[in-house]
């Protein structure tokens, strides 16, 4: 199975800076291999300038999209639309837009849904709060989130995309599940995609707070099949770093 490692840049960079972080990624060696493949997310308006700078050694991925192919929705962007900027990804249902846009299970699976007919391969997240992890409802509350997305995606759709394992507590803010936590969650999200007849080569990425320096505990796990980066992937000598620890993982 292909390993990822993907960067999200969130609400960052201008489009000389967004350049100017391809170029030092590109000099620090930061690029796909047969194993392991390298994918940024930026920010919608900067993708168009960073499509020359990208292709195979770094594909191109967007944060968001639309459910519909097209029409009167003010201030939205299409699947089409991303990929005619180049783009061969997108990140649907990140805990951030399930806050701030209050986005549902269902929305997100039909995002997914949506992306995929448009030719892009959706990167689904999924993830607890810390209130959850408490409580101990760790378990039951990602396998709502997986069953909502995947009743409205349909399994062909989950089956062809990528899941991301970000658990709220760990986005941001310094604080990673360790190893352990994370191949836990990971292992029932596999178990559970099988229960539901797909394919237990879904790639499973681990996203919260992955540095350089925890990147290799995560990759050892069995169930881990790469990161979703945030902070870190604006660093272009971490980041790097972060790509070098799979490729090392996944030799
Ligand atoms: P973080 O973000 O690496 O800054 O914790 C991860 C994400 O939100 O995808």
């Amino acid at each position: 199975m292909k390993k990822y490692v993907v960067g999200n840049w969130k609400m960052n960079l201008t489009r000389a800076d967004a350049r100017e972080l391809v170029s030092a990624l590109h000099a620090n060696g930061a690029h796909s291999t047969e194993q392991v493949s390298v994918v940024i997310c930026p920010p919608f308006t900067v993708l168009s300038a960073l499509q020359e700078l990208t292709g195979h050694s770094i594909a191109l991925g967007a944060q968001n999209c639309h459910t519909a192919e097209k029409g009167a929705y003010t201030g939205e962007i299409s699947a089409q639309m991303l990929t005619d900027v180049g783009c061969a990804y997108v990140i649907v249902g990140h805990s951030e837009r399930r806050r701030d846009q209050h986005e549902d299970d269902a929305l997100i699976g039909r995002k997914a849904h949506r992306a995929l007919a448009s030719g892009l391969r959706p990167i689904i997240c999924v993830g607890e709060s810390l209130e959850e992890r408490q409580q101990g409802i760790t378990h039951s509350v990602i396998t709502a989130q997986l069953n909502g997305i995947i009743d409205a995606a349909s399994e062909e759709v989950a089956a062809s995309s990528i899941i991301a394992y970000e658990p709220v507590w760990a986005i941001g803010t310094g604080l990673a599940a360790t190893s352990e936590q994370a191949q836990e969650v990971h292992r029932d999200i596999r178990l559970h995609l099988q229960s539901r007849g797909i394919s237990t080569t879904v790639p499973i990425l681990y996203g919260g707070s992955v540095t350089s320096a925890n990147a290799s505990s995560l990759f050892d796990c069995p169930d881990i099949d790469g990161a979703l980066v945030g902070g870190a992937s604006l660093n272009a000598a971490d980041f790097a770093a972060i790509v070098a620890t799979a490729q090392k993982a996944w030799a």
